[in-house]
């Protein structure tokens, strides 16, 4: 297995090698977005790309925090969003990161990593929420690469993973996957156990 280190992932961004990039906030995260009303919420989005949710939320003026491996992304995300503020984009490890959040959303991030990493991410999620927080997004629901990302599964396979920290509110197939992604993916609300 090739190592998945800022070098490269960073490689991606500088080679526009980024097949996960769709260009826009995607539907299920949008239609999630557009029905919450707390605006204190605390929300992270790690692994967060180029990211066109960060974008979208931080226009509706929530309180959002990126984080990435690669300043590359989070470079893009400020030219495209100079009003972001700069302590809110940050460039670092996820398992290294520390901090208290309301809602945590995930998109192409989990199966971006290697998959011997998935407890690690789960209980990692845990404790970056605080009491009653939400891991929020979108999971893969068909196999991928083994060698490679994206890694994919399925929710018998993730469902072990999660069940420990979180209590399922949602976890099934999205109605509303964006179409090249439509049948392949499972839509995930957990609240922090
Ligand atoms: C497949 S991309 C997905 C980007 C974004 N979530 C999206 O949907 O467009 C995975 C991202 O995770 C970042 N990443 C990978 N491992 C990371 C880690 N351990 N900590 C923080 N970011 C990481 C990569 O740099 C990359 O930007």
């Amino acid at each position: 297995m090739i190592e998945l280190n800022k070098e490269y992932w960073s490689s991606k961004y500088i080679e526009l090698n980024m097949g996960w990039d769709v260009g826009e906030i995607t539907t299920p995260l949008k239609t999630y977005f557009d029905q919450l009303i707390d605006k204190s919420l605390r929300i992270l989005i790690p692994g967060c790309g180029n990211g066109y949710e960060a974008e979208y939320l931080h226009n509706l003026e929530f309180d959002v925090t990126v984080i990435d491996l690669s300043e590359y992304p989070l470079n893009n995300l400020k030219e495209r969003c100079p009003s972001f503020p700069s302590e809110k984009l940050i460039q670092t490890d996820f398992f290294e990161f520390e901090g208290a959040f309301d809602l945590i959303i995930e998109q192409t991030f989990f199966s971006a990593l290697n998959p011997n990493l998935r407890n690690s991410y789960a209980k990692q999620m845990h404790n970056l929420l605080a009491p009653k927080g939400k891991l929020v997004g979108l999971l893969f629901n068909i196999g991928l690469y083994d060698d490679h990302p994206p890694f994919g599964g399925n929710l018998e396979l993730y469902k072990p993973i999660f069940e420990p920290y979180f209590r399922f509110n949602v976890f099934e197939e999205a109605y509303n996957s964006i179409e090249p992604r439509k049948g392949n993916e499972l839509f995930l609300n957990l609240v922090k156990k």
